[in-house]
């Protein structure tokens, strides 16, 4: 198959228009039988659920191709989990997890022609997303859904690949206790939008949010989740019923434990602990592991050892073995690599 000639090297994270989507919708107490078309736009009516409650979720997750020349997923059946208890947070109706995972199988395949070749440090990243279709006027859940998946070939998600970021403690709070925080929600991102503009306005790449009830305690950033790496070289990760469970934080405590014999540890992490780390890092499916240099904190500075020119080096070993595991150079445990037919 023909790649489509396309300068992957010098992607950003940004939408090429692909050709083939995913489709189903929800109708009558069903889903449809689903399938792919080339139209990439949707018709709605005025009065929408999603346009007027925001009722509308999504997930993210990425297709590579191995240094094998395979093309791969990683581990869309925890997509799969996640969107299916985010919509009954939402009211809206589950969409079956095998057809997800059929479904992303499907998108790939029809756009093999744009998953980026192996090592050009493109990928293409996958957009599962479900929104209420009918008119909706009282505040109630929609009774009609689309259930749709786009892909768009992407480069890195922060300016500057794997250089090290500058972050900025948010005034704002991301998620309430008991609320939303733990699913992905449409809604988790547009309050997150005011915030993270006046962040790149003064120069800072992302926020880090404290928990909203004491402000204490470390959160996550609008995209991704937190890693620290302790002075004696222990992987710690903010435990949190609001941040949304990254897949990526999850495989990689995984990868810290069995492949590079690290403890690891997912537990409450205190703001004042943050200065004492060693290393610190944001992992997600966009951010991969993105180091971060510097938090500030109303213009007091916490600088991490591992400075502002590269990777901590536990930081960079979880990133090349991650990214081992998905590019296939490593062996992967079992299931987490699904291979496209
Ligand atoms: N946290 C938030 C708020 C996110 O949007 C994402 C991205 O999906 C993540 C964390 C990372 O999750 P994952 O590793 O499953 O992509
Ligand atoms: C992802 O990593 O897939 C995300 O959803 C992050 C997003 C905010 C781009």
């Amino acid at each position: 198959m023909e790649k489509k000639d396309l300068d992957w090297a010098s992607l950003g994270f940004g939408y090429v228009q692909t050709e083939q989507r995913y489709v189903s919708n929800f109708k009558d107490g069903k889903w449809d039988e689903g399938g792919l078309t080339t139209d990439a736009n949707i018709v709605l009516n005025e009065c929408a659920g999603v346009l007027q409650y925001a009722q509308t979720c999504f997930e993210g997750l990425k297709a590579y191709t191995t240094e094998d020349g395979r093309i791969v997923t990683f581990r869309p059946d925890l997509n799969a989990d996640r969107m299916y208890t985010t919509a009954q947070r939402l009211e809206m109706p589950p969409f079956p997890k095998d057809k997800f995972v059929e479904a992303v199988k499907a998108v790939v395949k029809a756009n093999a022609a744009y998953v980026p070749p192996y090592g050009s440090g493109a990928t293409l990243y996958l957009r599962p997303y479900m929104f209420g279709s009918n008119p909706v006027i009282g505040v109630k859940p929609a009774t009609e859904y689309q259930f749709r998946i786009f892909c768009t070939p992407v480069g890195p998600y922060f300016k500057g690949g794997a250089k090290p970021l500058t972050l900025c403690v948010s005034d704002f709070d991301r998620a309430a206790p008991h609320g939303t925080g733990n699913i992905k929600a449409g809604l988790n991102y547009a309050m997150s939008l005011h915030p993270i503009v006046e962040a790149h306005k003064a120069g800072y790449a992302e926020n880090m949010y404290l928990d909203a009830a004491t402000r204490t305690k470390v959160e996550e950033t609008g995209g991704a989740n937190f890693l620290f790496v302790t002075k004696d070289g222990k992987v710690v990760t903010p435990k949190s019923n609001s941040i949304l469970p990254s897949i990526t934080r999850r495989s990689l405590m995984i990868v810290a434990k069995e492949y590079l014999g690290l403890e690891a540890e997912e537990r409450e992490i205190y703001f004042d602990e943050v200065k004492d780390f060693a290393e610190c890092g944001l992992c997600g499916t966009a951010a991969v592991i993105s180091p971060v240099g510097k938090i500030v904190d109303h213009g007091k500075e916490i600088s991490f050892p591992s400075g502002m020119d590269e990777m901590g080096p536990i930081t960079k070993k979880l990133y090349d073995t991650l990214t081992g595991i998905q590019m296939g150079r490593l062996d992967p445990p079992e299931g987490w690599i699904v291979e496209i037919d």
